[in-house]
């Protein structure tokens, strides 16, 4: 469970805005590791639910022809964009883009999806036909495609404010500590978070939700699920607003 406070969010975030999520440093208290002679570890800066960084390096040409052959594009679409497949009606209707993404955190879903750490039938059946080293192709290409936002979303001021910053009250915390002030998350000292930006807005209210309801829970200590915990519905409801108006 994550303790806040005043002083652990300025360890937190503290640093140099709006990249402060490159170098976070963990506000829980690290566990005494201790090495096979029994001697202490000395233990590697933590950062709070990030994704580490490590998978193959693909090429976004091979990529291009097997989104194709691997039908990611059929729901995700050719640009990794979900344009026109996700305004639609149904229990569906909510396919995330994927362009513009990073590559660890695609890497990380499909093997959660794989795995059952993340659920979702038609996911979890589409990641277990990729190898990975098709899948190192695909998520070159789709990581390397500019995030095109087919609607133009109206901001309010309390999906502003809950995004810069948080409501420590309740455990949660600024988004853009994590996501970046610009919602593109990013990779770097071997950590990476996931961009956000302008990502459709149904979809991340379906992740809010899921998060909360601990539907989903694959965030490394679930750190997703103690920030949303206590978001109502309409905050919900503006911040998947205002994180989906955000971007180029
Ligand atoms: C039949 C539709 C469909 C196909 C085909 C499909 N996907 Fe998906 N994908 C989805 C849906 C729907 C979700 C969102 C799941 C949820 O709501 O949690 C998703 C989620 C994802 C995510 C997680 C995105 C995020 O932001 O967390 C990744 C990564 C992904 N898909 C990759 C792929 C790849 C790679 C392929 C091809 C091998 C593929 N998908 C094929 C429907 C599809
Ligand atoms: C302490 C770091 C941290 C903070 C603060 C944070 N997040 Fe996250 N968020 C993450 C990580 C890490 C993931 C990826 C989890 C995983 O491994 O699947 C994530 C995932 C998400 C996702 C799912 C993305 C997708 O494509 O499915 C959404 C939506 C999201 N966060 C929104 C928010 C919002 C809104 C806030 C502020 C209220 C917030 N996050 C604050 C670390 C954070």
């Amino acid at each position: 469970m994550l303790s806040l406070s005043a002083f652990s969010l300025r360890r937190l975030f503290g640093l140099s805005l709006p990249l402060a999520f490159m170098a976070v440093a963990c506000a829980l208290p690290a566990a005494a590791a201790t090495g096979k002679n029994g001697k202490p570890v000395a233990a590697k800066p933590a950062t709070l639910g990030a994704i580490p960084v490590g998978d193959p390096v693909g090429d976004p040409v091979a990529g291009k022809l097997k989104i194709d052959s691997e039908r990611c594009q059929e729901c995700h679409g050719s640009d990794g964009n979900a344009n026109g497949v996700t305004e639609g009606v149904g229990a569906e209707g909510r396919f995330p883009r994927l362009a513009g993404q990073h590559v660890a955190y695609i890497f990380k879903q499909i093997r959660d999806f794989r795995s059952g750490a993340r659920n979702h039938a038609t996911m979890s059946m589409m990641a277990k036909g990729v190898g990975d080293a098709d899948l190192a192709d695909i998520a070159a290409y789709f990581s390397a495609q500019k995030r095109i936002r087919a609607e133009r979303i109206a901001n309010t001021d309390v999906g502003r404010n809950l995004f810069l910053n948080g409501d420590l009250t309740r455990n949660i915390l600024p988004c853009l500590g994590c996501h970046g002030e610009d919602g593109k998350g990013g990779s770097a000292n071997g950590v990476t978070y996931p961009a956000i930006a302008g990502q459709h807005r149904r979809y991340l209210q379906k992740q809010l939700v899921e998060w909360r309801v601990r539907e989903r829970t694959n965030s490394v200590g679930g750190v997703m699920n103690t920030i949303t915990q206590s978001l109502t519905d309409a905050e919900i409801d503006a911040l998947s607003d205002y994180v989906a108006g955000l971007g180029d």
